[in-house]
């Protein structure tokens, strides 16, 4: 490997959200990498840096051409310039979706379990969640989607959006193209607005791809408001920025003037300039880190297998967020992550945060040094041996 994914970094103390916790703590929750970014990332901030002047910024050609050539080339996926818009990040872009498209009281079909903040994109907006809950196999440990009743929560008049996470946090599937094209025939016929989140898209098993829902086919295309970003597979969320692809041309103008009186639509002097480092010069950095990251993820699973048989690693290929099965322990999980924290330090998440079926799963972040992932294994057996005999 040409990059040094096992090297420490020490985040203690930086102010980090995921870090600035108890000392004795040890976090694997929030939805960052304890990597280091891509070396022509930091280059790029380094160098914007340097000139020691940090006014107003503007969205440059070169801003377009980054995100439109890596959607060609990583996911064959055509964009035209136009399309685009940038944002100070995909939940604001949500949320503004969410007060562009919808009215108060209306509903938003939600699949889950899910990233949680979209439920508060919603309600926060006096809007309903309408939950479409994920089908979970307990036996093939996979999720798969309830179509029959994804058709009743559409076909209801006051449904008039869903928000769709493909691939998908916290379960870590990657939606088939039947899938999303079942999807957009019935959001099609009941006159649901799909926002598409592909946040997480660059982040898949070596080898496996998604498929962005907007090149499904044309009824997907123009029925969808899709925010992709690069904060998620190069670990700069802190810098804060999204892009919003609308080919619908009445769609982008609605977002349009709705990310603009939200004053999300400008950059920071730091945003513009990692993103086409990333999409420019990360690739090679990426793959490396797909396969680390997939290295944890088989560390985890024989490790599970072998020492707390009674706990099951969903079946995902996406995500460094694992997804974990501790119905063999217990059906609440809140209580489970509580004790482990308060044994053994380790900050897990309860996977109730996500809704639907996840009373009994946590949530466990692996993008982090190989060494850590095995400390926090040693930890996570010590908390299910000590809670299974308390
Ligand atoms: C599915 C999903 N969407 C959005 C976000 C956050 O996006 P942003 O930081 O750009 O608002 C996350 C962060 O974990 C996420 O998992």
């Amino acid at each position: 490997m040409k990059y040094n994914f096992d090297q420490i970094n020490n985040r203690r103390n930086t102010n980090s959200l995921k870090w600035d916790i108890g000392e004795h703590e040890f976090p694997m929750w929030v939805a960052d990498m304890d990597f280091q970014t891509a070396p022509a990332v930091t280059q790029a901030i380094q160098k914007r840096a340097e000139s020691g002047i940090f006014g107003y910024n503007i969205v440059p050609d070169n801003w377009y051409d980054a995100i439109t050539g890596w959607w060609e080339k990583r996911h064959q996926t055509h964009f035209q310039k136009e399309w685009l818009i940038f944002c100070t990040g995909v939940i604001p872009a949500i949320t503004t979706a969410v007060q562009r498209l919808t009215n108060v009281g209306d509903n938003v079909v939600i699949q889950t379990p899910v990233y949680d903040i979209f439920f508060h994109s919603v309600e926060n907006h006096g809007r309903h969640v309408l939950e479409n809950a994920l089908h979970y196999d307990e036996q093939t440990h996979e999720y798969s989607m309830d179509f029959e009743d994804l058709e009743e929560k559409l076909a209801d008049p006051l449904t008039t959006m869903m928000i769709l996470c493909n691939p998908q946090n916290p379960v870590g599937k990657i939606w088939t193209k039947e899938e999303l094209v079942r999807i957009g025939n019935l959001c099609k016929k009941y006159h649901v607005t799909v926002v598409a989140d592909e946040i997480h898209c660059d982040i898949t098993e070596p080898g496996k791809s998604y498929v962005p829902f907007i090149s499904v086919n044309e009824e997907c295309r123009e029925n969808c408001v899709t925010c992709i970003s690069a904060t998620k597979a190069f670990n700069i969320a802190g810098l804060q920025s999204s892009a919003v692809v609308i080919p619908d041309e009445m769609l982008r103008q609605k977002m349009e003037r709705g990310l603009n009186s939200n004053e999300v639509a400008e950059p920071n002097c730091f945003a513009i300039d990692s993103v086409i480092a990333a999409f420019t010069q990360g690739e090679e950095w990426l793959e490396e880190l797909r396969e680390y990251i997939s290295g944890n993820r088989k560390l985890v699973a024989e490790y599970l297998e072998k020492e707390i048989p009674e706990i099951s690693l969903v079946k995902g290929d996406c995500t460094y967020l694992l997804w974990i099965d501790c119905s063999g322990v217990t059906k609440n999980a809140d209580e489970l992550c509580q004790f482990i924290r308060s044994k053994t330090g380790l900050y897990l998440t309860a996977g109730s945060q996500y809704r639907g079926v996840s009373k009994a799963f946590i949530r466990m972040n692996v993008a982090c040094p190989k060494v850590q992932v095995e400390h926090s294994l040693g930890l996570f057996k010590d908390g299910i041996i000590g809670f299974m005999h308390q």
